[in-house]
């Protein structure tokens, strides 16, 4: 490889990077919205079993095959035999890879778009700019488009700065505001009438609602999808994790950071809801489910700051910009897959690569636009329904299978000596071989039966 590969620069930055890539709107608005609809604190406790049992495994999956093999996800799964099938598959895997996270990343900038729009609105309300803000949140394809365009600028301008002066900066800088946010708008919620119906919702557990297979094979899906599983995101920034970490470790922290901001959102969606029901705002649709789509963050949020008056003003914007910094830093992570991919593979620079899979990325998030009914909702479901899991199972399977035992404790040996006598040692091969796939089938025949 001609040109240096980039490195983060410190076990902080590592974390907020991976930790704001894991952390997005499936957090916020994905997490606590699955939560009220099954079961409550049910829900919790499978979605926290769940993710350790079994996206931490393909977590480290990720994560080890990356930093091993220290190359894009296409180089990586096709360098780690010397069997010529094998590395054939293993460069097909990565390229499917490659694509997903550009599909990913398409209708992810879409919903993003969203977010800035109402960031736009809360801003142009409180300069008293009346008509470009009701333009804001009026849904048109030139507001999407907007929307849509400004967001992927903004994820190319970081990727385009490269590891540690784009994502590693910007993930450093705004995974702690994103925090302070949730905090802050937590508190003020907590504050308002209503808040404490919705938190016993959220905190009591229907045990009923625990061992129905629905509610297992959302929270998995959940779980794949938080952690960014199933495209090469971890596995290209684990590729960028210096040699003498102890990645076990490292992983285990971006888990449980991703869990801990997942329930904290929870304690802000579902009590504002029950806020919002309080001002008089229907929560509940017709089949009496609790509202849970874009109507949730679109209408029934968007009320309850206008039903808030003044403070409601600054409440919307606080809440929208943590929306929109949890999909920014979740967005770089999607788009750095095809970039690094391209830089390595071909002779662009990394200006070139960014701009070029940037402006392929958008351009489908055009498409879609164009064709919403059509494509949203399809390309959601290839993506994160079918392609995800599928996918996670290849990175198992690789990692599980063939990368050779010893590379494998050699890698891990790099930043724990004594990882041989651990119990994640004792236990994480043979799991991620044979228990990781097998239950990732499972669920994955259950969802489309
Ligand atoms: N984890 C992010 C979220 O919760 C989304 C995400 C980022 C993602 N990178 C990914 C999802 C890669 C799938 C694959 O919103």
């Amino acid at each position: 490889m001609s040109t240096p590969r980039g490195q983060f620069s410190s076990r902080f930055g590592f974390i907020m990077a991976a930790a704001g890539s894991a952390v997005g709107l499936g957090n916020v608005w994905g997490f606590p919205t699955q939560t009220a609809s099954n079961g409550g604190a049910a829900f919790v406790l499978v979605y926290f079993v769940l993710a350790f049992l079994l996206a931490y495994p393909a977590l480290m999956a990720e994560l080890i095959i990356g930093r091993h093999a220290r190359a894009n996800v296409v180089t990586a799964l096709g360098s780690l035999s010397s069997n010529p099938i094998t590395s054939f598959i293993g460069k097909g895997v990565g390229y499917y890879g490659v694509i997903l996270a550009g599909l990913i990343l398409s209708f992810y900038t879409i919903v993003a778009g969203w977010m800035l729009s109402h960031l736009g609105h809360g801003i142009a309300n409180v300069a008293g700019m009346t008509t470009v803000s009701q333009w804001l949140i009026t849904s048109s394809i030139t507001r999407d488009l907007m929307g849509s365009v400004i967001f992927a600028g903004l994820t190319m301008s970081i990727i385009a700065s490269g590891i540690e002066g784009g994502i590693e900066k910007w993930s450093s800088r705004l995974m702690p505001i994103l925090m302070v946010l949730l905090v802050l708008l937590i508190a003020y919620v907590f504050t308002q009438p209503g808040a404490m119906t919705g938190l016993k919702v959220y905190l009591l557990p229907d045990l009923s609602q625990v061992l129905k297979p629905s509610l297992l094979i959302s929270a998995l899906g959940q779980a794949f999808f938080s952690l960014s599983l199933g495209v090469g995101t971890m596995l290209i920034y684990g590729s960028y994790v210096d040699k003498n970490e102890n990645l076990p470790k490292l992983g285990a922290i971006v888990t449980c950071v991703d869990l801990a901001i997942a329930f904290t959102a929870g304690l802000l969606i579902i009590p504002a809801m029950y806020v919002a029901q309080h001002s008089g705002t229907v929560i509940f649709n017709e089949a009496g489910e609790l509202i849970t789509e874009t109507g949730l963050i679109f209408q029934v949020l968007p009320s309850l700051f206008t039903a808030m008056g003044n403070t409601g003003l600054w409440v919307a914007i606080a809440f929208f910009a943590l929306m929109s910094i949890a999909a920014v830093t979740s967005s770089i992570s999607m788009l750095e897959v095809p970039v690094s991919t391209a830089v390595e593979k071909t002779r662009l620079s990394r200006l070139a690569a960014t701009l070029i899979m940037g402006s392929a990325c958008l351009a489908i998030s055009v498409l879609i636009i164009f064709n919403f009914d059509l494509l949203f909702v399809f390309v959601i479901d290839l993506t994160t329904k079918y392609s995800e899991p599928l996918l996670g199972i290849m990175f198992c399977i690789f990692a599980g299978w063939i990368l050779q035992r010893n590379a494998l404790l050699q890698e891990l040996k790099q930043g724990n000596a004594a990882i041989e006598s651990s119990l994640f040692w004792k236990i994480w091969p043979w799991y991620v071989r044979v228990v990781c796939p097998l239950l990732i089938v499972a669920t994955f025949a259950q969802s489309l039966s």
